[in-house]
């Protein structure tokens, strides 16, 4: 699998297998299926509900010889309501114990709402113990990122955000290179939005190299020099996707694929007050 070297010097793996909305009850299965696959990169956070599963699934890819614990890296996540310096020190053992490993190699920020600076000062300090390898922050605008760089003494090594053909990030990826912070893609395939599996621009690149159009996508986010997470409970899927790294996508490629930029959301904004909204309840949910 192909690395990343981030900015405190940790490698990770360039593609990723994400278990957002996946049902409880595949979770353990479908993060196993996918180490078999060869997935080294499992994300998921605390908010999605299934650490214990993921966990789960982890552990049995270890017991029977798939993997050791030293080759994965797992991510997940602090949600707002969790942000406050002692309670997100506490969410932090909360993760570790839930998905029943000693240390995760990547823990972000989910949101930024909330303390996020109490929140960073409690993740440094489980990264100086050895219980993080790498922190970061999650859909953080390029405005909020470079604030947050400039207050810190320790910057975050990844900022994951939606990056899809319809939402192209170019100009925001140019900042993170500036301030050092390592870019990172949810929803690949903006889930599908926008009829993105059938695109016929990306379909017919696909078919010069006998590739789907979610190879496609993903191999122009690896050539991009993106982390790029993908989702997927179909085992033949988790092997397409895994299945780029054995052509390229040309100058002319790259073109077509850029006018394809809607430069927004395929999704929501987060600034947009019914997103906030639904944020905070979201976070007096997990309350409960
Ligand atoms: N930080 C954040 O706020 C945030 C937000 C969203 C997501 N994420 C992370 O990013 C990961 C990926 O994003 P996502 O799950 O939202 O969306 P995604 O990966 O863009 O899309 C997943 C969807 O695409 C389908 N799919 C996958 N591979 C396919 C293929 N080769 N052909 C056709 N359909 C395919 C899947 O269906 P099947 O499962 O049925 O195959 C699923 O419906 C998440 O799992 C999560 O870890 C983070």
């Amino acid at each position: 699998m192909q690395t990343i070297k981030l900015n405190n010097g940790v490698e990770m793996p360039q593609l990723g297998f994400g278990v957002y909305q996946i049902p409880l009850t595949e979770t353990a299965e479908a993060v196993y299926q996918a180490i078999k696959a060869g997935y080294r990169l499992i994300d998921t956070a605390s908010v999605y509900g299934n650490e214990k599963e993921t966990g789960e699934g982890i552990k049995r890819a270890i017991h029977e010889g798939l993997v050791t614990r030293e080759e994965l890296f797992v991510t997940s996540k602090l949600f707002i309501l969790q942000a406050p310096e002692a309670k997100a020190a506490e969410t932090i053992e909360q993760s570790l114990n839930a998905m029943g490993l000693h240390y995760l190699d990547l823990y972000l920020i989910h949101q930024p709402y909330g303390d996020v600076y109490g929140a960073w000062r409690a993740m440094v300090a489980a990264q100086n113990s050895g219980k993080l390898r790498a922190i970061g922050v999650s859909n953080f605008k390029s405005a909020k990122m470079i604030e947050f760089v400039g207050l810190n003494e320790v910057k975050p090594q990844i900022n994951q955000i939606e990056v899809n053909p319809w939402n192209q990030r170019v100009e925001d990826q140019e900042w993170h290179e500036k301030y050092g912070v390592q870019m990172e893609a949810w929803a690949p395939f903006a889930e599908g939005h926008h009829d993105l599996f059938t695109n016929p621009v990306l379909a017919e690149i696909g078919e010069q190299y006998g590739k789907s159009v979610g190879q496609v996508v993903l191999r122009w986010l690896m050539q991009r020099g993106i982390v790029a997470l993908a989702k997927s409970v179909r085992p033949e899927r988790m092997a397409e996707n895994i299945d780029i790294f054995d052509f390229e996508l040309s100058e002319e490629d790259f073109e077509k694929i850029s006018a394809l930029d809607m430069k927004e959301s395929a999704f929501f904004d987060h600034d947009a007050p019914q997103q906030v909204e639904w944020f905070m309840n979201r976070m007096l949910d997990t309350e409960k």
